[in-house]
């Protein structure tokens, strides 16, 4: 069986979806670490109570490269068994862009979800560009992680659509529903080994 690492940054909601549902649903999948890059986030309290190992790599005043802090990370993954061969790393809210070297070493092994259809509003508060921008419909994305920024190839998206009088706070909670539906799918199809990645495309067998 496959064994996961879950980074995060903060909340956690995320986290805790793909947790329940490896309970749930018997996702063929062993998650083994928790790791934030904040010692205060919420989520880690959740992955403890769920019995999952937490760790905590702070990268606020981490005085070293991009990639000698992510060789701190692949030390713990490595430790816990999440390996290049049997491993899985689900970026949930990490909010740090993660080096060229880490995305090499763990090719087609890190997934990501974001809040917004990409390649549309890429970064930082994306539902905040999809209203300023007046699009209709927007939604969630679940991808691998490459070394662009949200650029990777798509596994899953799930549609939102936008209401009149939605505010940032209204669609986020819209598309975080959409986003605890999707991820745990995606980890499903990738600890069942049903995604293939040619090119940019993910293809689902
Ligand atoms: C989620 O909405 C996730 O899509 C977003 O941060 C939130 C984390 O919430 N990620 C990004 O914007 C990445 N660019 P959570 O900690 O409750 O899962």
């Amino acid at each position: 069986m496959l064994n996961l690492g879950i980074l995060i940054s903060g909340r956690g909601s995320n986290m805790e979806s793909i947790l329940k549902s490896i309970k749930k649903k018997k996702i063929p999948i062993k998650p083994v670490v928790v790791i934030s890059n904040k010692p205060n986030a919420k989520g880690l309290k959740i992955a403890e109570k769920l019995g999952v190992n937490v760790e905590v790599i702070e990268s606020k005043g981490f005085k070293g490269s991009r990639w000698q802090y992510d060789k701190k990370i692949i030390e713990i993954l490595t430790k816990y068994g999440v390996t290049q061969k049997n491993g899985l790393v689900c970026l949930a809210g990490f909010m740090r862009i993660i080096s060229p070297e880490f995305v090499k070493k763990y090719k087609n092994r890190i997934i990501n979800i974001h809040p917004a259809l990409l390649p549309a509003f890429p970064g930082l508060d994306s539902q905040k560009q999809a209203l300023d921008y007046g699009v209709k419909y927007s939604g969630c994305t679940v991808h691998f992680v490459d070394s662009g920024m949200d650029t990777g190839a798509i596994i899953i998206q799930s549609i939102v659509k936008i209401k009149e009088n939605d505010t940032e706070e209204t669609l986020s909670k819209r598309i975080l529903k959409e986003e605890h539906r999707i991820y745990p799918e995606a980890v499903n199809l990738f600890a069942r080994k049903k995604i293939n990645v040619s090119k940019r495309r993910a293809i689902i067998s």
